[in-house]
Parts: C-alpha cells; sequence; structure tokens
C-alpha cells in the first residue's frame, strides 16, 4: 500500500494554520491523517464515513473489530453520536474534557458499524492538545483515532514515531511536538448492564485516575482485564484488551519489588544483552540500563514509557528486566500498559 505521505509541520495551531488547514481538507475529503493528542498521537479519520475508517484499519492492520475512539472538540457534537448523555457522563465530561478521558455510551444511528467494531456503543473523548482541536474543528466532522501505530507495536508519542511505522501508509503526518502524557486515555464504559444500571466500569486505566473517577462516581468496577490476562476465547468487554499490546521485540520481565530486591535479582540473572529498565533510586546498576523516572514519579514513567520500548528494539535487545510501579494513581496504567508488554510474565521478588 505505497502512497505519497506528506509531513506537515504543525506545533503551532496559529503558526501553522496552513497544515492544520490542509489536514482538515484530506480529512473531509476521506483521507487519513496522523496526529497528536495529549495522550498519543492518533491516526485520525471521518468518524462517520466507513471508507474512511476502513483506511485506518488497514493503514495499522489493525483487527475490524477493535472499535475506534471518536475525537470531538465541543461539547454539542456529543448528543448526536449516542442514544442519550446520561447525567453521570455529562458530570464527567465537564470535570475532565478536555482531557484524557474517554467515556462509552450506547452509540446512535449517524455511527457506522466500522467505527464501534460492530458494537452498539461508541467511544468518545475530547482531547485537550490545541493542535488535536484546531485539526477537528477545520475537518467539520468528529474524528475516529486509534493510536498512530502498526497494530501490535507500542503507542507512538512523538512525530518521529509514526514516521517509522506509517510512512507510506497514511496520507499525512502531523509534525508536532511529543505527547505530555504518554499513555491512552483512561477508558470508562457508562452502558446500562444487563439489570438496565449504569455502573460505571473502568475498561483501561489512564492519566485520569481510578481514584479521580471514584471520587467522581462513587463506585467504579475495575474491569478483570485491566490487570489480568483473559482466556483464549473469553468475551471482552473493550476487544482492544484481547490483543497483544505495546510489546517491544525483545522479551519482557515485569519485577515486582523493592529497589534493594531488584538490583539483588538483577545481579544473579542478567546475561550479556539484557537490559534493565529501573527508577532512578535503581541506578547505577550495570549498563545496558535505561532509566524511567522516579519510583512514585507515574507522570514521569508514563511520559517516556513508549519511547524507551521503542529504544529497545532499535538497540536489538533480546530480553529486558522493567521495574514495575506501584498499581495507583497513573502508575496503575503504567502497569497494564508494562503487564501487557511482558505478556503478563511478573516476578516477584
Ligand atoms: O488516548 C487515546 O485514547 C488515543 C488517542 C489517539 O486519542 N487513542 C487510542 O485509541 O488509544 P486505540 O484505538 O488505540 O484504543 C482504544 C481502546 C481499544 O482498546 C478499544 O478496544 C477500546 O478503546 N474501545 C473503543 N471503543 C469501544 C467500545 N465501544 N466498547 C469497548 N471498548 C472500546
Ligand atoms: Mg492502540
Amino acid at each position: 500500500m505505497e502512497k505519497e505521505t506528506l509531513l506537515l509541520p504543525a506545533r503551532d495551531p496559529e503558526r501553522d494554520r496552513e497544515s492544520i488547514a490542509l489536514a482538515g481538507r484530506i480529512l473531509r475529503e476521506g483521507g487519513i491523517v496522523a496526529i497528536p493528542t495529549e495522550t498519543v498521537y492518533g491516526l485520525a479519520g471521518n468518524a462517520l464515513d466507513p471508507a474512511a475508517t476502513g483506511r485506518i484499519y488497514a493503514a495499522k492492520g489493525r483487527p475490524s473489530d477493535n472499535p475506534l475512539i471518536v475525537h470531538i472538540q465541543g461539547m454539542e457534537e456529543w448528543p448526536p453520536l449516542v442514544k442519550e448523555v446520561p447525567p453521570e457522563a455529562k458530570g464527567l465530561a465537564e470535570r475532565f474534557w478536555p482531557g484524557p478521558l474517554t467515556i462509552i455510551l450506547e452509540k446512535s444511528a449517524l455511527v457506522p458499524e466500522t467505527t464501534s467494531g460492530g458494537l452498539d456503543t461508541v467511544a468518545v473523548r475530547m482531547p485537550s492538545d490545541p493542535v488535536a482541536r484546531a485539526v477537528i474543528r477545520e475537518a467539520g466532522v468528529p474524528l475516529a483515532a486509534p493510536s498512530a501505530n502498526r497494530s501490535g507495536s507500542p503507542s507512538p508519542t512523538t512525530w518521529r514515531h509514526c514516521r517509522d511505522d506509517l510512512m507510506g501508509r497514511v496520507d499525512a503526518i502531523l509534525q508536532a511536538g511529543d505527547c505530555g502524557v504518554g499513555v491512552e486515555s483512561t477508558v470508562l464504559s457508562l452502558c446500562r448492564g444487563p439489570d438496565g444500571s449504569r455502573r460505571p466500569r473502568l475498561l483501561r486505566p489512564g492519566a485520569v485516575t481510578l481514584e479521580q473517577l471514584r471520587q467522581a462516581l462513587g463506585e467504579v468496577v475495575v474491569d478483570r482485564g485491566v490487570l489480568e490476562h483473559l482466556e483464549e476465547g473469553e468475551k471482552a468487554p473493550s476487544p482492544g484488551m484481547k490483543y497483544k499490546h505495546y510489546a517491544p521485540r525483545a522479551e519482557v520481565v515485569l519485577v515486582k519489588g523493592s529497589t534493594e530486591g531488584y538490583r539483588r535479582y538483577l545481579e544473579n540473572c542478567r546475561q550479556p544483552g539484557e537490559h534493565a529498565m529501573c527508577f532512578t533510586q535503581d541506578l547505577p546498576l550495570r549498563e545496558p540500563v535505561l532509566c524511567y523516572g522516579g519510583r512514585e514519579d507515574h507522570a514521569a514513567q508514563a511520559e517516556r514509557l513508549f519511547d524507551l520500548l521503542r529504544q529497545l528494539d532499535r538497540t536489538g535487545a533480546k530480553k529486558v528486566y522493567i521495574h514495575a510501579p506501584a498499581p495507583d494513581g497513573v502508575g496503575l496504567a503504567v502497569y497494564n500498559r508494562l503487564i501487557r508488554a511482558a505478556a503478563f510474565r511478573v516476578v516477584e521478588v
């Protein structure tokens, strides 16, 4: 699928107005464009046009039953996409939008099946990144945008990551800044369950934390797929859960334990060519070693995580021992990505 991919400078929505206008036109005409958001780069297309979303699935190599998140830039764009906006959803949106929270509700007839992956629900989010917002406004339609990586590889947090994965497969890539959050949005379902009630269910942790959601909503159920491995054939409430994700080519081992425990474990097991990915408190450690932030600094860990996983690939690492963060606050999001990268291989030291 070789096609010409435009690289469009877009650091600033004011200064780079021409790029934004061109991206908007490409999107209106059914093309697909990699755009920045505050979480990760997204591969955008008109969410209401099945031909455009078909191109997104093809460019990513994404299974067609894995639904796409629809991105909007104004509150008024939400009600037409869903059957209803219940008060608890509205309250959450008022509190956390624009920002890294995706809310799932029953979809309206306006949303094509290709966008919802055949489900009768739709995931919607309003990004805060100024370039993303300018592009949605310019396109004049809601934009479906999964992470702009090839399916299976770590999500892109810089335009260069998008280029590495998607050059020749998409119409354009916006050359904007690096993503500040670094992990994908929190995904929360507010759909009605079998008993008709809307029990909030966390499907993917992100920078809007479980603690913040509980503070806003009271009880929030954490779906089993967030921290555990779903069995072959088990029904996943979020189709993305069942696919291999975020994985570098190296074998990842997630190591849980104290600084001393982690250091001791590595001394005894590390072979030549095996890497460590650790917290600043774990240093010094024998090379090769990558550091992804302070032990308690979950925001820094999230911001660097995917770039470091990609670096491991570039250096041809065979195996990497990653020190696991505590699964609270934004740490839960980091832990959730790492446990998938590790294919659920965890050692406790
Ligand atoms: O931060 C983000 O959310 C980024 C940026 C680009 O906005 N997007 C993103 O999209 O991460 P994607 O497609 O890589 O991940 C969306 C996740 C998938 O796991 C998908 O299965 C789930 O959300 N999802 C989407 N719609 C859903 C629905 N209707 N029901 C259940 N899960 C849904
Ligand atoms: Mg993704």
